[in-house]
């Protein structure tokens, strides 16, 4: 046989072997479809290494306060995010992605924010790929740990986790620049 033939009979047969399955399911509420994933694809982890930048000073800042209270306690402010994440810590090195989410002071004794953000990659083979973090953040902790919920993309079933360590502050505008390490299992 052909190497061609060859590849058409077995194209046909995956064709009515995946359309058998997809008559079987026609109507069914849930099934185990595990096996098929892992046995094409190994699960691997990949570390990242970027910086964030939360900034909101200026004319055009990328974290905005959405909610909270007037008075001068930080419990239940709420901010709206869209961060740069660059290669280097300056803020004009390569840009890889953004961090679109949201953080809220959730501690009423510390500075302890709820952590909700989807990780953008806009760069190499993980363009167009997302992270899901949600975590706790005391922010002022030297190394804080985060877990990765999931990811889409490159990432579907991802889990895992990132580590956040604060490289600038000012604590006037309350602008900041994170190194981010995220690990991440992926398939
Ligand atoms: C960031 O890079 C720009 C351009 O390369 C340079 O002018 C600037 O001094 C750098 N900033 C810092 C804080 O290193
Ligand atoms: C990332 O993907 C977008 C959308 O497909 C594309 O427009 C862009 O050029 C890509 N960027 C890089 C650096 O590959």
């Amino acid at each position: 046989m052909s190497s061609h033939l060859k590849n058409t009979v077995t194209i046909t047969f995956y064709l009515i072997l995946s359309s058998s399955i997809f008559y079987q399911s026609n109507g069914v509420f849930y099934e185990e479809v595990s096996e098929a994933i892992s046995m094409k694809r190994m699960e691997k982890t990949t570390h990242f290494h970027f910086f964030f930048h939360d900034i909101h000073s200026g004319k055009n800042p990328s974290a905005i306060k959405i909610a909270g209270t007037q008075d001068s306690s930080l419990f239940g402010d709420t901010y709206m995010m869209d961060n740069a994440l660059t290669e280097g810590q300056n803020v004009s090195s390569k840009m890889v992605g953004k961090a679109q989410g949201m953080y809220a002071f959730a501690a009423k004794n510390e500075a302890a924010l709820l952590m909700v953000v989807n990780y953008e990659f806009s760069y190499g083979e993980f363009n167009g790929s997302s992270i899901s973090v949600l975590g706790r953040n005391p922010v002022f902790s030297d190394v804080r740990e985060m877990p990765i919920v999931g990811g889409s993309g490159r990432f579907r079933y991802a889990s895992g986790y990132a580590l956040a360590h604060t490289v600038y502050f000012d604590p006037k505008t309350s602008d900041a620049i994170v190194e981010y390490n995220l690990y991440v299992k992926h398939y």
